[in-house]
């Protein structure tokens, strides 16, 4: 299953191609959000430029940075065991710097300087083009900070190295930033205001990842519904834009289109979608291509009209029943996914039993689901007390994942029978004997290996499956490969 926030990964340490030239060793840890990891490759790109190669052993690194996660406050302590770690062994090996880059950098920069003292470097999302002087600064034994947001940088000029990646899926990002501002999330204050990437520069790096083989792709953005390139600038300058410039501008349903006519054989799939910014455009362009996957990633958060006003999403429920009810029209075999949070502040029983009707109407394919965590600045946590016990929050948390699971199990079932392409990414995690991919649903599945490769695309028969997983049989290439 893929996941926004995949646990499995995180902590995940990066490495790059050795290049002989370099002298200097970087040893790079990524959390949270696929925008991180993403992020982490662009920094990579950056420091191989400065001599540095890429380690996986602590112990030999020059360089140490951690890109951060602040989303709840269980990624924050999750980092901050790491960055006493590192401290610990800069005590034996006094040469070694340490920074800290995302979210967290952005959140709590002079904590991290000035009070504690932990670390060399701070850098903010939108400052990885500075890291070149900010190394240079830590390496005359100064502290070094930049944590400037952006109005205008997108890294459209950075070719992202692809770290650990397995040469068949990769992540292209088109957005930065999020002007959203529900009440619960960090998000717009640690990335910044929305900025859209520049087309052309996506559509490139499209055309390079399938040159080098990749064959799928995956559009990245906080909510890429809300894509909008018109010769660059925030997305809430739009109004301020010639006319020239609004006649020609690209929003998401272009870009997507763009995309998929100029690869016709790469999987398109784009992550996540806001039911506020979604468009039937979106839709239509999604019915229109088969090489855009059939899955949306569509959080609701919560399913009480009451709740989601007080977390500024900006839709009802009967608003977002109207949408889902459009994708399954125009694409009876899309798969949706959600993200929910369980006791926002305020929440009663009652709203907690409209988000489990909500879910028992939707019937997710997937789920990620979070008991509320209040972070500090928002407006949740400047205007409402965090009042539901950790308990309620856990046992509505527990009934929701439980709703999620039922479902889960009943879309993958729909699957079983069915002759469906899978896009082969690697060895089942289980099995050395069979192949793990996804169909364009984005279900997991498995499969006797035979003679096929990596990087192909198959015919699968799927006959059994678990809530999560196919289990099935290669019948055939498909007629993409
Ligand atoms: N639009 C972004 C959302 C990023 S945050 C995207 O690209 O997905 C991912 C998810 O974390 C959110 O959808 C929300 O369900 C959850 N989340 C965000 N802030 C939270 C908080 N304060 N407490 C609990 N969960 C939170
Ligand atoms: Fe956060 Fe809402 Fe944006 S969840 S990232 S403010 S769409």
């Amino acid at each position: 299953m893929e996941k926004k926030i995949d646990e499995s990964v995180q902590g995940a340490t990066l490495t790059l191609e050795i290049n002989e030239k370099n002298t200097r060793k970087l040893y790079i840890e990524s959390y949270g959000c696929q925008m991180n990891f993403s992020d982490s490759e662009i920094v990579a790109s950056i420091l191989a430029k400065e001599g540095f190669n890429t380690t996986q052993e602590l112990s030999e690194a020059d360089l140490v940075l951690v890109n951060t996660c602040s989303i709840r406050e269980k990624a924050e302590l999750t980092v901050r065991k790491r960055l006493e770690k590192f401290n610990a062994v800069k005590k034996i090996n006094p040469n070694m710097k340490v920074g800290v880059l995302g979210c967290m950098a952005e959140r709590l920069k002079d904590k991290f300087l000035e009070e504690e003292k932990i670390v060399d470097m701070v850098v903010g999302p939108d400052a990885y083009k500075d890291l070149p002087n900010l190394i240079q600064e830590i390496d005359e034994g100064k502290n070094a900070v930049n944590v400037i947001l952006s109005k205008d940088e997108t890294y459209g000029d950075v070719a992202p190295v692809r770290l650990n990646s397995n040469g068949v899926t990769a992540f292209v990002s088109i957005t930065r930033g999020c002007d959203n501002m529900c009440t619960f999330c960090v998000v717009p204050f640690t990335r910044g205001r929305e900025r859209s990437r520049d087309p052309q520069s996506i559509l490139e790096e499209v055309n390079d990842l399938w040159d080098k083989g990749f064959k799928e792709i995956t559009l990245l953005g906080q909510n890429v519904d809300s894509y909008l390139w018109y010769g660059g600038g925030l997305k809430k300058d739009y109004d301020k834009a010639s006319e020239i410039q609004k006649a020609s501008a690209v929003d998401f349903a272009k870009l997507l289109e763009l995309t998929a006519l100029a690869q016709p054989k790469i999987r398109i799939r784009f992550s996540t979608s806001n039911p506020q910014d979604m468009t039937l455009d979106v839709i239509r362009v999604m019915a229109k291509f088969e090489n855009i996957c059939n899955y949306v990633h569509l959080p609701v958060q919560s399913g009480s009209n009451r709740i989601l006003k007080a977390m500024n999403r900006l839709h009802t429920r009967e608003e977002y029943f109207e949408l889902i009810d459009n994708i399954r029209e125009l694409i009876p075999d899309c798969a949706i996914s959600q993200d929910m949070i369980t006791g926002f502040p305020t929440e009663t029983e009652e709203d907690h039993k409209d988000t489990l009707s909500l879910m028992e109407y939707v019937k997710y394919d997937y789920g990620f689901m979070f008991a509320y965590s209040e972070r500090p600045g928002t407006l949740a946590a400047r205007k409402l007390e965090d009042d539901v016990p950790l308990e309620t929050k856990k046992r509505r948390l527990a009934e929701v994942i439980e709703v999620q699971r039922k479902s889960s199990l009943y879309r993958t079932q729909q699957h079983v029978g069915k002759v469906q392409e899978v896009l082969i990414e690697g060895p089942s995690k289980k099995s050395d004997a069979h192949w793990m991919g996804r169909n364009s649903q984005n279900t997991v599945v498995v499969f006797p290996k035979e003679n096929y490769k990596i990087g192909e695309f198959v015919n699968v028969k799927s006959y059994d499956c678990t809530s999560a997983t196919l289990i099935g049989e290669a019948v055939g290439y498909s007629k993409n490969n």
